[in-house]
């Protein structure tokens, strides 16, 4: 039985799993593909499409031989302690990927073109062309220089702002200042305008956006005051330490796709604050007509006696 559990387990929290569903039959037909609303039997699913599966969920299939994250982050499932003992596929693809730099230079963009400030100006029918920074002037720092973090900061070396980097690990990436490490952090951020983050929610980075840290940012940019542009992951952050750091102006100002509980709650001061942008954990949003090929591609090529791609570290948490 255990070598020949062949059944797709699929768990989307928040998200309908039909055309999940749909699309997984269509590329593996006569495949089990079973929805995990429904009752099923656990002894049947070799593998797991999962999207913030229940806790201990996947924990009940005896036979599981892959799980696929269907997102890039894992957080939403390491952080189950029942997860088996099986290789945690995450992903990685180009509509992901673009969607992601789409929304981290429209954020960089909205900051340095003043956006709020133009709304408020159109609002009050206000004809004023404010003094305006260049891109040259700013200085970017990506926080994270994975798959999503690198291309974000090519992308905005080719818009002309000075971008660095910070990963955990040392890294050269072309056109970008690279620092690393805990030993690298407090020269990383003395020289941020702008502070993008694209890292995992590991035990290593949770809450690592606290007031320690918006305190080293500079407060004499070419944009008047430190920007936060997270959308990592919320437990990165702590909500309070934002809102106080905009009051004290360690920050000027922040755009904030993630969120410590999601959905944010409708009582969050964040919401109608003047200075932050909201957005619904909607930056790379997983679209199954890009990724499902990609995840029962490599069911095939692993039941070929292939290796699978993007498998995550368990050590590291990403
Ligand atoms: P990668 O695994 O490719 O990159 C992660 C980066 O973070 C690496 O550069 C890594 O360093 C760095 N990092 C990890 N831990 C630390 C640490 N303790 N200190 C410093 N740097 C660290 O991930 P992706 O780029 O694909 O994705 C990043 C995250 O983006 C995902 O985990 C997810 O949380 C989030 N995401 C959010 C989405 C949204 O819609 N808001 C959509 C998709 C992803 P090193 O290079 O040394 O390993
Ligand atoms: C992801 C996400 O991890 O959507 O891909 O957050």
């Amino acid at each position: 039985m255990a070598a020949s559990a062949r059944g797709i387990l699929v768990s989307t929290a928040g998200w309908s799993p039909e055309d999940w569903i749909e699309r997984v039959k269509r590329h593996l037909p006569g495949r089990p593909v079973i929805d995990a609303r429904a009752p099923f039997d656990p002894a049947e699913v070799g593998y797991a499409m999962a999207w913030k599966p229940p806790r201990g969920l996947i924990a009940t299939c005896p036979n599981l031989k892959v799980i696929f994250s269907l997102g890039a982050g894992v957080d939403h499932l390491i952080f189950d302690t029942s997860l088996p003992d099986v290789p945690v596929v995450r992903i990685v693809d180009p509509s992901l990927t673009n969607r992601m730099t789409e929304w981290i230079v429209l954020h960089a963009l909205l900051h340095l073109r003043q956006q709020k400030a133009y709304d408020a100006q159109q609002r009050d029918r206000v004809w004023y062309d404010r003094p305006q920074p260049a891109a040259g002037d700013v200085r970017v720092g990506v926080m994270g220089l994975g798959v999503l973090g690198q291309d974000a900061a090519e992308v905005l070396v080719r818009l002309g702002f000075q971008v660095a980097g910070w990963s955990r690990t040392p890294k050269t990436v072309d056109g970008i200042e690279t620092y690393h490490g805990a030993d690298g952090l407090a020269a990383f951020l003395a020289r941020t305008d702008m502070l993008v983050v694209l890292l995992p929610h590991t035990s290593d980075t949770d809450g690592i956006l606290n007031a320690d840290l918006f305190r080293q940012l500079p407060r004499d940019g070419a944009l008047g005051g430190a920007v936060l542009i997270n959308a990592g992951r919320g437990r990165l952050q702590r909500a309070g330490d934002i809102l106080a750091a905009l009051e004290r102006g360690d920050l000027m100002a922040a755009s904030l796709d993630v969120f410590e509980v999601e959905p944010l709650e409708a009582e969050s001061p964040l919401w109608p604050h003047p200075a932050v942008y909201v957005t619904p954990h909607s930056a790379a949003s997983s679209d199954p007509r890009f990724l499902v090929g990609y995840v029962t591609g490599q069911i095939e090529a692993y039941e070929r006696g292939e290796r699978l791609k993007n498998v995550i570290d368990r050590a590291t948490g990403y």
